[in-house]
């Protein structure tokens, strides 16, 4: 027997058109999925007087046969039968003979490779999830060992005001905790069933479609044979939460590479998520974060690449819809990598406090309190904030910081200032000052820690 659907051709499929007609080359990694769903839709076909429940158990442990074999890497695909759906079915017509022909009764590969997908996103999302806790957990340790760690916080790049370097972290922790809950909302969409929607019009077969569900623990059926057949919205929300996420980690990375600079000197990677240069031999590069920091190019181009796809496409099933597997594979695994380097790179880190700590003694970042300090006796905040622009002008002319400013030099800017004025300068004071709600004061961020560890449970 040649191609399952010959029976109308009179000739060969030319050879370039059945190489790259072809998704078996790609869809191979849908084999779990595609076998899990026939193994669902023999049984209702079997339940439901279709075929007899003989003939079900036959297809089904031939099924469970060819899915061994695979798992052996004792079964080799081919292009002649150009996907995933044909190969196994082929492959069970050898297995068991012509009764194997029976299971593509009342379905079709249209709802048969959108279901695939929705059984293949459900468990990578939950693996996804599996993989940002983990690297929650990570910036959750070194928060909570570095809550009094005091590191300049900025703005434009510019020294604004010192944080707390647990502060710093606990804000990618809460990105992260949305990309979690996007993901975990998507869910949602992505536990609906399409099979039962034939090719695109349902069947003239009584399937039991709530029954497939039950058994492929789908929460829904898709109430439209045409929405069923043509939906990849759920790939596509899968994407943009995913480039969302790398959106996040890029962000993170940068700053990994910043921190890690000579000019910085706020933390160093571990060794072992270090490489070396092949002529320098001093250096010690950030390759892991630059390479996290790039991977969200080619995570975006598989968003944009899909919504391009399935723009004004009619419905229901065009082939144009192969073309969704790709980027999909591909952003599932950049994740997968991207996420399980992250955790331990952050695990591993070394956090050079004493650096940070010099940095906040060495800029003018506690200028704010200045101002507040006069605002809070009484000064209009503006005027405050104009006769602080001074003292800052002066001690760089000066070639001083404002806590090495003397009281005649403070008095002579105000009569306001009194002996106080050095202990609110301290970049501890600074820091702990800053006690307004989800502030980075050091009660704060250990009230913020307790919310994190909440999250996490
Ligand atoms: N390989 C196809 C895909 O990935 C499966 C569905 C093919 N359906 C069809 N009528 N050609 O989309």
């Amino acid at each position: 027997m040649s191609k399952l659907w010959g029976g109308r051709f009179t000739k060969e499929t030319n050879t370039i058109v059945e190489q790259e007609t072809a998704s078996i080359g790609f869809d191979q990694q849908l084999a779990n999925e595609d076998i899990r769903g026939s193994l669902a839709h023999a049984q209702m076909l079997g339940e439901c007087g279709i075929i007899t429940m003989e003939e079900a158990e036959q297809i089904q442990t031939g099924l469970k046969t060819i899915q061994d074999k695979i798992v052996q890497g004792q079964v080799e695909f081919s292009v002649e039968h150009e996907d995933i759906h044909m190969n196994v079915e082929k492959l069970l017509i050898e297995e068991i003979g012509a009764v194997g022909g029976k299971l593509h009764t009342g379905r079709s590969r249209n709802d048969q490779v959108a279901t695939d997908m929705h059984l293949y996103l459900r468990d990578k999302i939950q693996a996804i999830l599996a993989l940002l806790t983990q690297v929650q957990e990570a910036l959750y340790e070194q928060a909570q060992a570095n809550v009094e760690t005091i590191l300049p916080g900025y703005t434009h790049l510019q020294r604004a005001q010192p944080v707390s370097f647990a502060h710093h972290l606990l804000a990618y922790f809460w990105m992260f905790q949305r990309d979690k809950e996007r993901l975990k909302d998507s869910q949602k969409r992505v536990n609906g069933l399409p099979l039962g929607a034939g090719a695109l019009a349902g069947t003239t077969f009584p399937i039991n479609r709530e029954r497939v569900a039950e058994l492929l623990d789908f929460d829904f059926v898709y109430p439209n044979s045409m929405d069923a057949v043509s939906d990849r919205d759920f790939i596509l929300e899968f994407l943009s939460d995913a480039s969302i996420l790398m959106t996040h980690i890029s962000r993170l990375s940068e700053e990994l590479i910043i921190w890690g600079s000579q000019e910085f000197q706020f933390i160093e990677l571990d060794d072992s998520f270090s490489t070396g240069s092949s002529i320098m031999p001093q250096k010690k590069n950030p390759d892991v974060p630059e390479l996290l920091r790039a991977k969200t190019g080619r995570v975006n181009g598989n968003l944009v690449g899909l919504l391009t796809v399935l723009k004004g496409l009619p419905l229901a099933y065009n082939k144009d819809m192969q073309e969704d597997k790709e980027g999909m594979f591909d952003t599932v695994r950049t994740l997968d990598a991207s996420l399980s380097m992250l955790a331990p790179m952050i695990e591993t880190m070394t956090v050079k406090t004493a650096h940070m700590r010099q940095a906040v003694t060495q800029d003018y970042s506690n200028a704010t309190d200045i101002a507040d300090y006069l605002a809070t006796k009484g000064m209009p905040f503006r005027e405050a904030h104009d006769i602080i622009g001074k003292i800052v002008i002066y001690a760089i002319e000066q070639g001083k910081y404002l806590l090495d400013l003397n009281m005649d030099e403070y008095t002579g800017f105000s009569a306001l200032f009194e002996e106080d004025i050095y202990d609110i300068l301290r970049p501890e004071h600074v820091v702990s000052a800053r006690h307004s709600q989800g502030g980075t004061g050091f009660e704060q961020v250990e009230e913020q820690l307790q919310q994190a560890k909440a999250a996490l449970q």
